[in-house]
């Protein structure tokens, strides 16, 4: 059966149904494979896969980045396995919540990821949606100049900036993503190794706005603005599109091309999610060179 795919009300986003991706067969992938390229988020109802088959979904599409070693698949829950829920002031959930702003996975990371694969498991009553914003229509939406000054910037990604700026203040080694390596730097526009399409990439990591080449920099506000209108910009209708999770949903995304952020809810709630995260391929994901 050929799967059925209706795209959301937006410029991304597409919903996928008549299809079980527990058990996709290669024709099946290769109309997956498409749509994820066309619509940059795909949403497929109803799934309820286990781990091994989220897993083996994920695979699909590259390499996983193990976020704990040895695990190819990681909840996203405030709720420990003995059925407590985490504080927020526990670290888990500060990164939880430091996720409800816009970003894109593993920006941060020398490496950054190609697709990142997230399922519902338990949901709470209100709130927990996730959004994802299309920063290929937000690139096109700029003016001529506006797009050509761009073209020459970069911008430093750290979980570090991006915690700190909730308040959040973190030891290095404190988990995935707080590293001790060199700051990795990003140009701001993006072009998509397989669509070839330039998008903007930016959100809550990027912060330390220069020139690619790093022989310029912004000063501390001008940058800061920068990227705050960026993202304010970019993330507007019809450029965005909100999904309310069901248990056995799973959604997959292009982290290369879009923005996304969790919605708050009533963390007195359980919210389990499971999440499986794809490694870009260095010929496109690695970060700029360092500079001197
Ligand atoms: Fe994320």
């Amino acid at each position: 059966m050929a799967p059925d795919i209706r795209p959301c009300d937006a410029t991304l986003g597409a919903v996928v149904s008549e299809i079980a991706l527990g058990e996709l067969t290669e024709p099946q992938w290769q109309v997956v494979e498409a749509a994820f390229h066309e619509f940059a988020v795909l949403i497929f109802p109803n799934q309820h896969l286990t781990d091994a088959q989220q897993i083996e979904f994920g695979a699909h599409f590259g390499r996983i980045e193990q976020l704990v070693a040895d695990r190819n698949i990681v909840p996203i829950s405030n709720r420990r396995e003995d059925g407590s829920l985490l504080a927020d002031e526990a670290h888990g959930m500060q990164v939880m919540m430091g996720n409800e702003g816009w970003h894109t996975d593993s920006s941060y990371m020398p490496l950054a990821a190609k697709a990142s694969v997230l399922s519902a498991h338990v949901v709470p009553e209100s709130g927990g949606e996730t959004e994802w914003a299309d920063m290929r229509a937000a690139f096109d939406a700029l003016d001529a100049s506006t797009q050509q000054q761009l073209q020459g910037l970069a911008a430093y990604h750290s979980l570090y900036y991006s915690q700190g700026q909730i308040g959040h203040v973190v030891k290095p080694g404190a988990g995935y993503g707080f590293h001790t390596q060199h700051t990795p730097r990003r140009p701001l526009v993006k072009r998509h190794p397989v669509t070839n399409c330039p998008s903007l990439y930016v959100g809550r990591h990027a912060y330390g706005v220069g020139s690619k080449d790093g022989s310029e920099m912004l000063d501390e506000i001008a940058s800061a603005q920068l990227l705050d209108d960026l993202v304010s910009f970019a993330c507007q209708p019809p450029r965005i599109i909100q999904h309310t999770w069901t248990p056995g949903d799973i959604v997959v995304w292009d982290n290369r091309c879009v923005l996304h952020r969790a919605r708050p809810y009533d963390h007195r709630e359980a919210r389990v999610m499971k999440h499986t995260r794809i490694a870009g391929e260095p010929d496109s994901e690695t970060c700029l060179p360092k500079t001197a």
